[in-house]
């Protein structure tokens, strides 16, 4: 069962944004840009790393942008050829293999996370699935969500990314316990609890944007009520499925981001501006003097 190969990554991109307000007033907070592509692209290049072919984006009211991005725009592409800007072009046209199929659910309104991937469930059906969150930008050599499925081809069951948090944050994540570590990385779980105050929380190791569920995980969510902040939440979910089935904690190799918040979003464009093939070595000397400055 274990090995089943995992072709479908469910984008829950219908949250409200407010902390970005009033840049996500009208569009998504998905859409917003890191150097030169938004968010919502990274996350799909992610998930096309791992293997996936099936992306389902659970949308919401002012989300249309993050399906014409990924939709082909055959007047642009004409202007461009006219003006013979190839690469504009490539560039255009690459944002997509044609080997994916990008399916768009409305969450009829923003109930929470947990409720955002249960309106997956037409689509992924009886299959294990991958959950990406946008906003969590990660940086790494092997993509995270290609990490955790290798961890998922190894132990089956479930697997959550995590990294440890400054002990003050952890009423900002899931905080999970482990029963006991299995390989380096991987720690079987024995407890996770959504946004627990400092003083309360088991542990520091937080769950950030990546998830590989099995489909047993839809029973769950669509058996709990609301639950922190009023919503329905993935936590809770994943803490029913647990009496059931094994769920892991992968530690994955990689920086990671919060680009849902604007220090975390500013820290990565700077670093991924930084790191830009056409325009990373002139942002540098840019930076290096305006810092010299301060
Ligand atoms: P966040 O907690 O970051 O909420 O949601 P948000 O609404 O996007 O942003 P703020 O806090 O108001 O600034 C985590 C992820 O879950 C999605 C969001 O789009 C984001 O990717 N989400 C959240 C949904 O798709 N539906 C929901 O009902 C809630």
């Amino acid at each position: 069962m274990h090995k089943q190969a995992v072709k479908t990554v469910v984008f829950p991109v219908a949250g409200r944004g407010t902390r970005f307000l009033p840049a996500t007033k009208a569009s998504p907070k998905e859409m917003l840009p890191i150097v030169d592509k938004p968010l919502i692209q990274y996350a799909v290049e992610e998930a096309l790393a791992a293997g996936a072919q099936t992306l389902v984006f659970i949308t919401g009211s002012s989300k249309r942008a993050i399906e014409d991005h990924f939709d082909s725009n055959p007047e642009l592409e004409a202007v461009l050829q006219e003006q013979g800007k190839q690469d504009l072009l490539d560039t255009l046209r690459g944002i997509l293999p044609s080997s994916a199929t990008c399916v768009y659910i409305r969450q009829p309104a923003p109930l929470g996370l947990g409720h955002a991937v249960l309106c997956a469930r037409p689509v992924v059906g009886n299959a294990p699935f991958m959950v990406h969150l946008a906003d969590d930008l990660i940086d790494a050599n092997v993509p995270c969500l290609k990490q955790m499925a290798e961890v998922y081809a190894e132990y089956g069951g479930s697997v959550l990314g995590v990294q440890t948090v400054p002990r003050g944050d952890t009423d900002k994540y899931g905080i999970v316990s482990l029963e006991r570590q299995v390989a380096p990385r991987v720690g079987k779980m024995s407890h996770i609890v959504e946004k627990p105050k400092p003083d309360k929380a088991p542990s520091t190791l937080a769950v950030v944007g990546r998830y590989l569920l099995t489909p047993a995980v839809f029973d769950d969510l669509a058996k709990i009520g609301k639950g922190a902040g009023g919503e329905i939440q993935l936590t809770d979910g994943i803490a029913r499925l647990m009496l059931s089935e094994s769920v892991y904690a992968y530690e994955f190799e990689g920086k990671r981001y919060d680009c849902g918040n604007k220090l975390g979003y500013l820290q990565a464009t700077v670093e991924y501006g930084l790191k830009h093939a056409s325009l990373g070595k002139e942002f540098a000397v840019y930076l290096k003097e305006f810092v010299a400055t301060l």
